[in-house]
């Protein structure tokens, strides 16, 4: 029987008694979806998952997003990417600097993503200490906290995600050394920036989300650049408040996925290249849960 175990902020919670590298019953499904949508951010401890099994648990919430850098891919299996900072042979093994900075993944796309998946098989620790935690926050709870009229001002109005903001701020903090490439110019013309509502009601639970991240929101759409920086950073320094926030601590073998849509993470680069962290990554897309009935469908065949 799976167990819930919820954490005492508003995101996160761990389910165990599921086997995520078995085909998922319906009723284990719609369990998932349910606990998701209340916490946003849900650990599976103790998980044997090979990078087939990977893909195909994250392919059940939408389409798989093969990363465009169309590096770290696993063989044979381009839409599961590994993050690390490994090095062997002299290369390194997967993308060394991935989400280090708050950030929401694939805002700057036309259609968002819902889940990361993430399955870990290295974590660093130093005197027993673990490190390299992975950081959420909750952007419905930032939205609901908001005053009323500037929830009404926000509500008409949208902002532009650009790929390439994150993507060339870690590439000058990684300097000389940095493991991401400069993007080339079909890189970016296949992620041209995207405007976004400011607000979005979230498919799953319907609540209002405030969908702005520091990592890919360039400016407020309509606004003077002045203005609209004035705004954005006042809506950053908002979300990023630690009532919002919750951290997930890493083990060997859990599997964590969370919800794009109601989060923003950041990925703690608190450790050392000898202090060795291994993740495999997938990403589904938010094609499914925004289709109507999609979400009310599979609670209903669970039932
Ligand atoms: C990511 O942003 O997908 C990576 C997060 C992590 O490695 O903790």
């Amino acid at each position: 029987m799976p167990d819930v175990t919820e954490s005492s902020g508003t995101l996160g919670a761990r389910i165990s008694g599921i086997d995520l590298s078995r085909p998922l019953s319906g009723g284990d499904f719609a369990l998932i979806l349910r606990v998701l949508s209340e916490r946003g951010v849900v650990c599976f401890p103790d998980q044997g998952l090979d990078p087939a099994a990977q893909a195909a648990f994250s392919r059940r919430f939408g389409e798989l997003e093969v990363h465009v850098s169309g590096a770290f891919q696993v063989p044979d299996q381009p839409e599961v990417m590994i993050l690390s900072n490994m090095v062997e042979n002299g290369r390194p093994i997967g993308l060394a600097d991935a989400g280090q900075d708050w950030h929401t993944d694939m805002s700057f796309s036309r259609t968002i993503a819902f889940v990361n998946v993430l399955y870990a098989l290295k974590v660093p620790r130093r005197n027993g200490r673990v490190l390299g935690d992975t950081q959420f926050a909750d952007m419905a709870e930032a939205h609901e906290d908001l005053p009323d009229e500037l929830k009404t001002r926000l509500a008409g109005m949208t902002a532009t995600h650009d790929f390439a903001k994150f993507w060339d701020r870690m590439r000058a903090r990684g300097g000389a050394g940095s493991v991401r490439k400069p993007l080339t110019e079909a890189q970016r013309r296949s992620k041209p920036p995207v405007s976004q509502p400011i607000i979005v009601t979230h498919p799953l639970s319907g609540r209002k989300i405030l969908y702005a991240n520091p990592g890919y929101a360039l400016r407020i759409d309509g606004l003077p650049q002045t203005e609209s920086n004035t705004l954005l950073d006042a809506l950053f320094v908002h979300q990023l408040q630690p009532k919002y926030r919750f951290a997930h601590q890493w083990s060997e073998h859990d599997v964590l996925m969370w919800d794009n849509i109601r989060t923003m993470h950041n990925a703690v680069a608190d450790y050392g290249p000898d202090e060795h962290r291994l993740v495999r990554r997938c990403q589904a897309m938010a094609d499914l849960v925004f289709r109507p009935g999609w979400a009310a469908q599979t609670m209903r065949a669970a039932a």
